[in-house]
């Protein structure tokens, strides 16, 4: 406990308390209902994980908008409708402890709709989005600020706006994706125009005073894509408004399976040289890393050397709830890493199907698997 006791000290974060660095960074598993509610599953799922001691749980993106769910059983915060269930949610998760805060997303030409909207009819592979009006753009602006204000009704403690992953946002900052010739395309300042209204529309709902996160992607991981010379600047841009922190993240649905990515993903802290870039663009804004942190030491490193100020565990969690226990020396057993070469979970969830764990104990899996099949446990048909 002694050599990691960094990861154990506590951080103000735009009013909140941290009792230690250690977040969960959103991970989506396909555990809420078809209709974007909250399941009996995915509830128990951010219990498991708001008891594991870390102090912030980030839950995975809900949809704002019908034309934005990025997969089937994605969460969905587009209407009041939803609130009930997400207030559920937040209390969950606070009752065990931690801070909630959940993620607001349009997936756009990633997204799971007949018809897919993006800056411009840039093909995807399997489709062509629909290039949007300017008309739509101020909706969606809108429609992020409108689910900001529920996440706050809902009770959670902060709302993070998904800027990463290569969606929508990241959509009108890349010229990738954005071959706008209007104000939201060309130049840099235009191709932010976006992102920055979004975030503007959103400080303006929930107040100056909540906590706005935002997941920041400070490159695109392809050589003709987005890197840190334009993502610097809109940095920048967002340390402006007062982000509660920026949790930086690399690759797009256009990398993650290209073999660089894959080599480089299991690297442990693979993305942590990112985070130390920005946060040398940002130094006054709080930063997340994320990326295969399998080891207290390395969280330790990333945090002492000034990288960033805060650790996000995704699958590495997922993998081991107990691992903020173990990096405590509360349990005393070693560390059931996340297995660099598996894939296993995003698979499931590409293919529709609720993630498990390859390295959980088989008990434990076939609990979950015998689970699915309960009436209501999640209103999916799979297995
Ligand atoms: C199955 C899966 C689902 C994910 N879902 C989200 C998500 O909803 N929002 C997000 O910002 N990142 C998402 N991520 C990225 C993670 O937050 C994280 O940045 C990445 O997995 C690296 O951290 P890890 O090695 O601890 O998993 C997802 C990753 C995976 C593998
Ligand atoms: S071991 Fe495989 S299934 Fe488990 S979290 Fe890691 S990648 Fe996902």
């Amino acid at each position: 406990m002694d050599q990691n006791i960094i990861l154990f000290s506590p951080l103000e974060l735009a009013g909140l308390r941290l009792k230690n660095r250690i977040t969960m960074a959103p991970l989506f598993l396909g555990y809420a209902h078809a209709d974007g509610t909250v399941s009996p599953l995915l509830l128990d799922h951010y219990r498991a994980m708001a008891m594991s001691g870390a102090a912030m749980i980030v839950v995975e993106n809900a949809a704002v908008h019908p034309s934005g769910l990025g997969s089937p059983f994605v969460l969905r915060v587009d209407a009041d409708k939803y609130l009930s269930g997400l207030s559920t949610l937040a209390k969950a998760i606070q009752k065990e402890g931690a801070l909630a805060v959940l993620q607001i997303n349009h997936a756009g030409r990633y997204a799971f709709t007949p018809e897919r909207i993006a800056p411009s009819p840039v093909p995807t592979g399997d489709a062509v989005p629909r290039g949007m009006t300017v008309e739509e753009i101020h909706l969606m602006a809108e429609a992020y600020a409108s689910a900001a204000r529920r996440v706050k009704e809902a009770g959670f403690d902060g709302v993070e706006i998904h800027g990463g992953t290569g969606y929508l946002l990241v959509q009108f900052l890349s010229q990738r994706t954005n071959r706008r010739t209007d104000a939201f395309g060309g130049s840099l300042e235009n191709r932010m125009r976006f992102p920055l209204m979004v975030v503007d529309a959103v400080r303006a709902a929930v107040g100056p005073d909540y906590p706005v996160g935002y997941r920041f992607l400070a490159d695109e991981w392809l050589p003709e894509g987005l890197h840190t010379i334009e993502t610097a600047p809109l940095a920048m841009e967002l340390e402006q408004r007062r982000p509660a922190y920026l949790s930086v993240m690399a690759g797009t649905y256009d990398s993650f399976f290209a073999p660089d990515y894959l080599e480089q993903e299991k690297k442990e802290g693979y993305m942590a040289h990112f985070a130390g870039a920005i946060k040398a663009a940002v130094p006054h804004t709080p930063i997340i890393a994320a990326g295969r942190i399998q080891t207290p030491a390395t969280a330790v490193k990333i945090l002492e050397e000034g990288t960033a100020n805060l650790i996000g565990l995704a699958r590495v969690l997922f993998a081991d709830p107990l691992w903020v226990k173990k990096a405590a020396g509360i349990v005393k057993e070693s560390i059931n890493s996340c297995e660099a070469t598996c894939s296993l979970c995003m698979k499931r969830v590409m293919s529709g199907k609720p993630a498990f764990c390859s390295r959980w104990e088989k008990t434990v899996r076939d609990a979950f698997l015998a689970r699915l099949n309960e009436p209501g446990a999640v209103e999916n048909d799979q297995d």
